[in-house]
């Protein structure tokens, strides 16, 4: 389940990873960004959850929706490719960009940073219609 991370130690969690919210708010956040660190093989959407930041995900990390839609805009070459399935439903998301991912589908590969950014329409995609 995401935002579970009972098996990892603090020592493996050796990535930085900052997450930048342009919409803090309609994360019930109020920082603009954090500052994280993740382990080799761990996905931006647990990562996140762990954290305190509340991707949207409503398929609960199974690549079925594109509610966890984040932009990677620093360090993609440090995450696993986007495979034909992600590719597909990435498309959906509303305010797709070239550096747009599924973030439970991007696992960590390499040593970072990475920097990713999450969209201010990410928590109301799911309940409201684009305008
Ligand atoms: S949570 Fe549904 S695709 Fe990532």
């Amino acid at each position: 389940m995401p935002g579970q991370n009972a098996h990892k130690t603090v020592d493996q969690a050796t990535v930085p990873v900052r997450y930048v919210m342009e919409d803090p708010e309609s994360l019930g956040m109020t920082q603009h960004e954090i500052e994280t660190r993740g382990s080799a093989g761990e996905n931006l959407l647990d990562i996140a959850l762990d954290h305190g930041i509340e991707v949207e995900h409503a398929c609960g990390g199974v690549c079925a929706c594109s509610t966890c839609h984040v932009y990677v805009t620093e360090g993609m070459e440090h995450l696993s490719e986007a495979e034909e399935d992600e590719e597909d439903r990435v498309e959906e998301a509303p305010g797709l960009q070239a550096n747009s991912r599924l973030s439970c589908q991007c696992r960590i590969m390499g040593d970072g940073p990475i920097v990713v950014k999450i969209p201010a329409w990410n928590r109301n995609a799911v309940k409201e219609a684009p305008h």
